[in-house]
């Protein structure tokens, strides 16, 4: 089984947002959009990548890890949902939010809900009951943890609330005894990022005290719009903690995927990952395996 991981893709506002709604932190979200974001990503970057999915990882799963939007205004998650459907099924996504995914404090039925075919299932008027979901692939269980809260300006960090980390433990829990391949997916990296971890995750100790009482094989996310290995040592295995580079990034900076090839062999679970990297010369994605794991 595949699993590709793409992030912070930031599909570019394709509409004048109405003055009244960006009377709060979207105005400085806004002046960024049109001043910066808008020449860093490009939406045919992440058509280049999406359209490599499709064609290479058809019977596999995809994982987008947050920051699919700008602003969260509510016409860019119906734009969103759009321009995902023509990649993929409700099957072969899953997504978490990012941090510009909950920018303002925005209803939830006015904002990530327009995405929740790739989430599981949820409950239109609450975000907290949706994470973190489970959804078990062929003995591999993808969790989804949201860490999306909004924050103040020009801070990016993130949380994850006592209820999700609740939930977390009994469904970690449900599992314990199946030999799942065990992977979670969230928005901010569990390592320290920034100046006082302003981009990093406020209660990082709590989610990892959480998850230590079990096996868990890989943790992905993104946020830092660039590829970034770490690892955490759960009980006696030394877990890889992997960030996907933003997948709409300007070729200057490169632009890339990641795969994540999980096999059962001889009983353990393999894991190896590879970068899919686009050459704007040859106009082609080419893979670089970039380590395996194999677990005891
Ligand atoms: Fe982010």
């Amino acid at each position: 089984m595949i699993i590709s991981h793409t992030s912070d893709i930031h599909l570019p506002l394709t509409f004048k947002p109405t003055i009244s709604s960006l009377f709060n932190k979207r105005v400085i979200g806004y002046i960024n959009h049109n001043s910066n974001r808008r020449n860093v990503h490009k939406l045919e970057n992440i058509e280049l990548i999406l359209h490599d999915i499709k064609l290479k990882n058809k019977t596999g799963h995809t994982i987008l890890s947050g920051d699919i939007v700008n602003l969260s205004l509510e016409e860019e998650f119906i734009n969103a949902n759009e321009f995902l459907g023509k990649y993929f099924t409700k099957y072969n996504l899953s997504i978490i939010p990012g941090n510009h995914d909950s920018y303002v404090d925005i209803e939830y039925k006015n904002s990530l809900y327009h995405l929740a075919n790739y989430l599981n299932e949820c409950d239109p008027l609450n975000q907290d009951s949706t994470f973190p979901y489970i959804k078990k692939i062929k003995n591999i269980a993808l969790i989804g943890i949201s860490t999306a809260v909004p924050s103040p300006p020009f801070m990016c960090w993130g949380r994850v609330s006592k209820e999700q980390l609740m939930k977390l433990e009994k469904i970690l829990s449900s599992i314990e005894k199946e030999n799942n391949f065990v992977l979670l997916f969230l928005h901010h990296p569990i390592h320290h990022y920034g100046a006082f971890n302003h981009k990093g995750l406020l209660n990082k100790e709590e989610l990892i005290e959480t998850i230590s009482k079990f096996n868990i094989h890989l943790i992905i996310h993104g946020h830092l719009h660039r590829e970034i290995h770490n690892s955490i040592q759960i009980k006696d295995i030394s877990v890889p903690c992997i960030g996907a580079p933003s997948g709409s990034r300007d070729k200057n900076s490169g632009l890339s995927y990641l795969e994540y090839q999980i096999d059962k062999i001889n009983d353990k679970w393999n894991l190896k990952v590879y970068r899919r990297e686009y050459n704007f010369t040859d106009e082609m994605f080419k893979s670089l395996i970039l380590k395996e794991v194999s677990y005891d």
